[in-house]
């Protein structure tokens, strides 16, 4: 069976994207682990802090253990995302012992999020990380430039934002990043922008974002690696299926799907298998219709 590196590396060769789903709630895990089954297509599963702390995903321990009970590894792999050196509310985090005890969890990769350091102490934190995870060889994911959203406070209008570029990746400093930290994947923000996690504005639609493909192709040039897509869910379908073929090789997506579950949540409450169905259907939709990649697997692994 094929690394997850490996398959990711496959992924960016041949323009296929790779959907990481958010867990927000546990119940969620075995529709999409079967649905990403089902449609043959290969996928992760995925949890960051925010969806412990703020949802219902209780703790990584139950999100991987519900993992080896519902997932074939062979379209499924296990990913530990967003553990923030400073998260979302300002304050700081024990982002080493997170990282060490996903990996004794079982997680295939691992996500280290210095986006609100400063680039040396960002460099810094993202080697120290790799040498705790590639000595299992367990690929990291590093975000470069900032990916907004789930700040509680208000961001700039959406369309000042993608004009002015803020946050966006800066392709020198990408250059860098990546060949004196050797990460494996690199998180990018070119428009892309966080649903949020808080207040009313976290059950509703987000903001139609685009993506600047010429930015992103600059930054693949110079960096040569997988490029991850944060804040997938309603990115413009033009502009995601343009930055597939040039380097990003997963999206990660989790207000969508998340919305999908608990809106059927709430119009039939306690009907989890009711809601289960709502976001199989979420996942397949996004999967034929949206990226068009039902069977990838035969695409991107060895079956
Ligand atoms: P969305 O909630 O905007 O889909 O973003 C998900 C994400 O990037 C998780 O890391």
């Amino acid at each position: 069976m094929l690394s997850l590196n490996s398959i990711m590396k496959n992924a960016y060769n041949k323009g296929v994207v790779i959907p990481s789903f958010n867990i927000s709630y546990l119940p969620m895990v075995e529709p999409i682990a079967s649905t990403l089954k089902n449609l043959k297509t290969f996928g992760l599963i995925e949890v960051a802090r925010p969806d412990i702390m703020k949802f219902g995903a209780k703790s990584f321990a139950d999100v991987a253990k519900y993992y080896k009970q519902y997932a074939d590894k062979n379209f499924v792999r296990l990913h530990l995302d967003h553990i923030p050196v400073i998260d979302e509310d300002g304050k700081k985090v024990s982002w080493r012992e997170l990282i060490k005890d996903g990996i004794e969890l079982g997680y295939d990769s691992v996500m280290i999020d210095g986006s609100r350091l400063s680039f040396e102490e960002n460099i810094n934190v993202a080697k120290e990380v790799v040498s705790i995870a590639h000595e299992k060889n367990i690929p990291v994911e590093a975000e470069l430039g900032a990916v907004l959203g789930h700040e509680s406070g208000p961001i700039l209008p959406y369309e000042e934002l993608f004009a002015t570029g803020k946050g966006f990746t800066s392709v020198e400093e990408a250059e860098q990043f990546v060949s004196r930290t050797k990460i494996d994947w690199l998180s990018v923000a070119i428009g892309n922008i966080h649903g949020s996690i808080t207040g009313i504005a976290k059950d509703q639609p987000k903001v139609k974002a685009r993506l600047n493909i010429e930015h992103l192709k600059k930054i693949k040039k110079v960096t040569n690696i997988p490029i991850v897509l944060h804040g997938g869910s309603g990115v413009h379908r033009d502009y995601v299926l343009e930055g597939i073929k040039n380097g990003i090789s997963k999206v990660n997506v989790s207000t969508e799907v998340r919305q999908a579950y608990e809106s059927a949540l709430r119009e039939k409450p306690g009907d989890i298998d009711n809601a289960q169905k709502k976001l199989s259907l979420k996942v397949e939709e996004l999967i034929r219709e949206y990226y068009n990649i039902e069977n990838s697997v035969y695409l991107i692994t060895d079956l």
